[in-house]
This record gives C-alpha cells, sequence and structure tokens, in this order.
C-alpha cells in the first residue's frame, strides 16, 4: 500500500494528543478501548465538549431573530463558523457555505434543489462504483422522478476507479458529475483533481455546463481540501468525522450556483418576507436553512475546525497512514486474512475478510478485546458487490491511535482467526 504521507520522517505524539480525547481513556470490558472506527465518526476533543457546554449553560438563545444579549452572543458565535468553515475549505465567500445536517442532507440538497431544476428526461448523471449510499439514493431518486440514466464509473479489482472509463461516460447528455474523494469502505482516495479537470474539458469541448459534486466526509479530516483550487461545484462533509459533533455537515457551492437554485425546505430564516399571495426567499446560504438550525452544534464544529487547525496535520497523515500501513502489512501476511480495497493512493483504512468467518462475528470477537472496528457493508453495498462479498470488517485510523493499538489489532486478529475459522 503506498500512501499520502507528504514528508520522510515526521515525530507526531499521538500518546499526549490522545489525552485531549476523554472518550479514549476508558475500558471496556475490562480492557483499554481500541477505537478504530474513526470513518463511522471521530471522537470529540475536550474543547468540542466545552464548547456544547458553555453555549447550553451561558449563552443558550435563538440566532438571527433576538435583539437581546443571549441572542447576539449565539447569533456571532454561530455566524463566526461560518466564516471558521469558508477559510478551512478556502472558499471565495462565506455565503458559498451551508449548514445542513450533515453529508447525506447536503448530497439531498443538491438533488431536491438543482437536480429538480435541471434534470429532464433522457440526462445522465455520473457517480462512481464507490459511491456511499448517500451519494447514490438520491440521485436513483432523481432518475427515477426524472426518467433520467444514472452512469456509474467503473473500478478495478485494488478498489481504483478506471480513469479511461470515466472520461467514455461523459457526454452531451452528461448533466452532473457526483464522486466520493476517499472511499469509506475502500480507502481509496480518488483522483478527484483529474476528475473535476476533464469535466473542465468536456465544458469546453461541448459548451455545455457540467458542475462536479464532491462527496469529502471521509477526507477532510485527513487531508486539506481547498475548493478553489480544486474547483469542485458543490463539496459535501460531515462534521461528526472531524472531531465536531453529529448533526451538523457543510454544503459548499459555488456563488452562480446557489443563487440559481430554488429553495429546499421552508420555514422562517430562509424568506425575506411572508404574505399569503406570496413569498419572497432569502439571500444565500439562509435560503436553504429554514427553521432553527442546529446552532450549539454548529458552535462546537467551530471548536473542533481551530483544533484541527492548530494540530501538525502533515504530522498527523504520516502518523495514521503509517498506522494504517503497518496494520495491512501484518494482516495481509495472516492465512486465510485478504485485504478489500488495495488502492495506490489510500486513506488509513484497512478493510479485510477472513476466510471462512462471518465480517460481523470477527467484529464481536474483537469487541470482547476492546476493539472497535465496522463490519458489514458500511453503507456501499455495490462496492460489496463488485467483489462477491457481504462485507468487511474494516479499521480505521486517526491521528490519536498508536502503534500499540495496531499491535493489538493484529493480535486480535490473529486470535479471532484461529478461534472462528473453520
Ligand atoms: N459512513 C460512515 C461509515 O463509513 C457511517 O462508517
Amino acid at each position: 500500500m503506498s500512501s499520502l504521507t507528504k514528508t520522510a520522517t515526521v515525530t507526531f505524539d499521538a500518546e499526549s494528543i490522545r489525552k485531549d480525547f476523554p472518550v479514549l481513556s476508558q475500558s471496556v470490558y475490562g480492557k483499554p478501548l481500541v477505537y478504530l472506527d474513526n470513518a463511522a465518526t471521530s471522537q470529540k476533543p475536550q474543547p468540542v465538549i466545552d464548547a456544547l457546554v458553555k453555549y447550553y449553560s451561558q449563552y443558550n438563545a435563538n440566532i438571527h431573530r433576538g435583539v437581546h444579549y443571549l441572542s447576539q452572543a449565539a447569533s456571532q458565535a454561530y455566524d463566526n463558523v461560518r466564516i471558521k468553515v469558508k477559510d478551512f475549505i478556502n472558499a471565495a465567500s462565506e455565503e458559498e457555505v451551508v449548514f445542513t445536517s450533515g453529508t447525506t442532507d447536503a448530497i439531498n440538497l443538491v438533488a431536491a434543489t438543482w437536480g429538480r431544476q435541471q434534470i429532464s428526461e433522457g440526462d445522465e448523471i455520473i457517480i462512481s462504483a464507490m459511491e456511499h449510499h448517500s451519494n447514490i439514493v438520491p440521485w436513483q431518486m432523481l432518475c427515477l422522478d426524472k426518467k433520467a440514466v444514472l452512469k456509474v464509473i467503473p473500478m478495478n479489482d485494488d478498489g481504483e476507479l478506471v480513469m479511461p472509463e470515466f472520461e467514455k461516460l461523459l457526454s452531451g447528455k452528461t448533466k452532473i458529475v457526483a464522486v466520493v474523494h476517499t472511499s469509506n469502505s475502500l480507502g481509496t482516495v480518488n483522483p478527484v483533481a483529474a476528475i473535476v479537470h476533464a469535466v473542465r474539458q468536456h465544458e469546453k469541448k461541448t459548451g455545455k455546463t457540467v458542475p462536479v459534486l464532491i462527496d469529502a466526509a471521509q477526507a477532510v479530516v485527513h487531508e486539506p481540501v481547498d475548493v478553489q483550487k480544486l474547483d469542485c461545484d458543490f463539496l459535501c462533509f460531515s462534521a461528526h468525522k472531524m472531531l465536531g459533533p453529529t448533526g451538523v455537515g457543510v454544503l459548499y457551492g459555488k456563488t452562480n450556483l446557489l443563487n440559481s437554485m430554488p429553495p429546499y425546505r421552508g420555514g422562517g430564516d430562509m424568506i425575506k418576507s411572508v404574505s399569503f399571495e406570496k413569498t419572497t426567499y432569502n439571500d444565500i446560504p439562509f435560503r436553504f436553512e429554514a427553521g432553527t438550525p442546529n446552532i450549539a452544534d454548529v458552535i462546537a464544529f467551530g471548536a473542533a475546525i481551530d483544533y484541527l487547525n492548530n494540530l501538525d496535520r502533515i504530522g498527523a497523515v504520516n502518523h495514521e497512514i503509517m498506522l494504517a500501513e503497518k496494520a495491512a502489512n501484518a494482516l495481509s501476511e495472516m492465512d486465510g486474512v485478504q485485504l478489500i480495497g488495495t488502492a495506490h493512493q489510500k486513506t488509513s483504512v484497512v478493510s479485510f475478510i477472513i476466510e471462512g468467518v462471518n465480517a460481523m462475528d470477527a467484529g464481536m470477537y474483537l469487541d470482547t478485546l476492546g476493539i472497535a472496528v465496522r463490519t458489514g457493508h458500511h453503507c456501499t453495498e455495490p462496492v460489496m458487490q463488485r467483489f462477491h462479498i457481504p462485507g468487511t470488517i474494516r479499521a480505521s485510523f486517526l491521528f490519536y491511535n498508536t502503534l500499540a493499538e495496531t499491535e493489538t489489532l493484529v493480535q486480535g486478529v490473529k486470535k479471532a482467526v484461529d478461534k472462528l475459522r473453520r
């Protein structure tokens, strides 16, 4: 497995960093917790927890509605996070940042607004073979509704997209390309810059505009994503996979696209004026944020961004990739163990199967040893169908994991092989 490592050797002190994450210091079933389910959700550092407690204990109020002190304080804290997100992804302006409830909600927003407005019978939507269900089902629903066609970029046996096949799929009927940056079940890091570039070349040839949506849910905690450099049209991600709370996500969209899109949900804050005859909608991004938003979690999301900004991110990615490579190398040498997802460019996700062992049984066994992994199809059933397997065991590493934990996983899998393999 090769990696995203940026520099040769960087010492990264995971042992000190993990002290910031209270949940990591506990034991389960009398064994030290080894949390390797970071692709499902990351753990939260103390400043994120503190931000939640501070909001609820000191300035809980609704935002953008009150002239009183608490409402002003909450509104300011909430609005500041939009600026933090803008800087985090290098958006051109904060109006390009829409708060959603997560990546799934962000993709559904685009399908339900831009999609319903722009897609007609016979149009084609391109996704890839390694999408999470959240980047398949909203498009399938739209295709059913509009009699449009879903096209799928195939992948090879290593779990890499076949780029020449992607270029063949681009046609005069292509209306949008929606692809995952980093696969949650295989760990593949896709060539998203090359995908955007190919679409831009296609646009020049055909004179037709084709937006590119990137699902960056598994990417942003590991590597900086610069939307202007990437030149994607939409970027979707979730706070909870990047040290923040659940229930908050981001839809980034280029200003001209967001401005062209009808509202998503109707309600308070998304309007300028309402009468029984006519409603005038608010400007972006508020047009897409109807109702009282997830104020506390957005504010705590800001603390997660601060935490990441203060982290040695190159050291962090080197460290987590080093752990994943060590685990993958050790597992691949075990009799009966097969890695699933051996792409050249990978994040710190190690998916594997044990011949003759049900993945869930293996996961439950590892759990008794204090090791938390995810098992099953990881909401990517078509990936499992591609590899003709029902599911995998997935260990996903983050910068606070340690070499000792990696060794515990390897020893745990060895025991699982010995005990469970028929
Ligand atoms: N999408 C999350 C995962 O990969 C939940 O586990």
